[in-house]
């Protein structure tokens, strides 16, 4: 018998169950069964590959339940996946009290609870990971959204999900190099707030090829966990210092990473990966850590067969103009997340420009 452990995000009436096995099928099936007998529809996006590579498990969960495959990819969050699904769930006549189930990974997450969140003014949905990224990040927290041209996540609501099945049996079918992003987020959590975490993770890298199940899935747990803790006092992002804030950790240096190099060349959690790195060297360079932890941070990001550095140049005016657009920094000025040790972050303001450019140029900015 497969051990399966709930976590609750506690937010008042938006509380939910986070329920975490090595393989929730069967969990994912009742759930399905047991709203269908109270009359309500259930309805599911997921992407092709996804659709492909999980068949049948996605058969075993949802049967014949009507179901939207988009295509795989970022450019599916965008106005027009997010039509295609309204268009979905219009056809399938999905009224207030219908489900959508968004199987995948942060693409499919986002762009289902977004379209959760804004038909009908709102509908319930449940999130089913199936990339690293999505178990320990984006399906967790309620943050949901699409693209525009002008940038990333411009456009989304706050929408909590009303369960988050962990099933990470899913993860073998999961190309290596999209594990491996997805343990930049790993790291990250290690590094802002889960010191033994980032000791295990220094011994026993996380990757494709050596994680067995039951270590990937107390892993994600303890992500979950440490995610939830900080949403839950701060759902919103709206804390002054500190708060949800800390959540993004490399990702100023990595969105600029991303943005300067053309979306598509970096993964998410390699730009964050080097964002880590950078953070790490500024946390140096305002005093708030040594140099040896600097070197520990990018043996951490190494050994996880990420990059530590960029792969090839990006021109520092690119990166500080990528870094400026970005909309966290639009919205509260210049705010980094820096690391007060190894273990634990704050957000820091007013940082030199100075120590922003060497950072970039440690991690390879020409
Ligand atoms: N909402 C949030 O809080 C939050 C947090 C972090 C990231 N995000 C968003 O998440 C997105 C990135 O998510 P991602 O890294 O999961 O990428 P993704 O959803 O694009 O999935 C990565 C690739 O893996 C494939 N795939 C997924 N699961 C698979 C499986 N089990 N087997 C085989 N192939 C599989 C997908 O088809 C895709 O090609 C970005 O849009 C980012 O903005 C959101
Ligand atoms: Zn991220």
């Amino acid at each position: 018998m497969q051990m399966i452990e709930t976590l609750t995000v506690n937010l008042g009436e938006r509380s939910y169950p986070i329920l975490f096995g090595s393989d929730l099928t069967g969990v994912v099936r009742d759930e399905i069964a047991r709203l269908m007998a109270q009359g309500q529809k259930v309805a599911v996006l997921t992407d092709a590959n996804i659709a492909q590579a999980q068949a049948k498990a996605g058969g075993a969960m949802f049967g014949d339940a009507p179901l939207l495959v988009v295509s795989p990819g970022e450019k599916t969050k965008s106005l027009e996946g997010l039509g295609r699904v309204l268009d979905f769930l219009a056809a399938e006549k999905i009224d207030r009290q219908g489900v959508l189930f968004a199987v995948g990974g942060g693409v499919i997450g986002d762009l289902g609870g977004f379209a959760a969140a804004t038909w009908l003014r709102g509908i319930s949905y449940f999130q089913v990971p199936t990339t690293l990224l999505a178990m320990v990040d984006s399906s967790v927290g309620g943050k949901t959204g699409i693209n525009l041209e002008a940038g990333k996540n411009l456009v989304g609501a706050f929408h909590q999900p009303r369960g988050v099945f962990v099933s990470t049996e899913l993860l073998a079918t999961l190309p290596a190099r999209e594990f491996a992003a997805g343990a930049a987020e790993v790291i990250k959590y290690g590094l802002l707030g889960d010191p033994a975490l980032l000791d295990q993770l220094d011994q026993k890298p996380l990757t494709a090829a050596t994680a067995d199940s039951r270590d990937v899935a107390a892993i994600v747990r303890r992500c979950c966990a440490l995610k939830a803790r900080i949403v839950e006092v701060d759902e919103r992002e709206t804390a002054l210092e500190g708060g949800r804030a800390l959540l993004n950790l490399g990702h100023t240096f990595g969105h600029a990473i991303e943005n300067a190099a053309g979306y598509g060349e970096y993964l998410h959690g390699e730009a964050v990966a080097i964002g880590l790195c950078a953070a790490a060297r500024l946390s140096w360079k305002l005093g708030f850590i040594a140099e040896a932890d600097v070197a520990h941070v990018e043996r951490v990001v190494a050994a996880h067969a990420l990059p530590t550095r960029l792969r090839a140049p990006l021109g520092y005016e690119a990166l500080r103009a990528a870094m400026t657009q970005d909309k966290k920094v639009r919205a509260g000025g210049l705010r980094f997340v820096v690391l007060k040790r190894l273990g634990a972050a704050a957000t820091q303001k007013q940082v030199p420009a100075e120590l922003i450019e060497a950072s970039f140029r440690a991690v390879g900015a020409a």
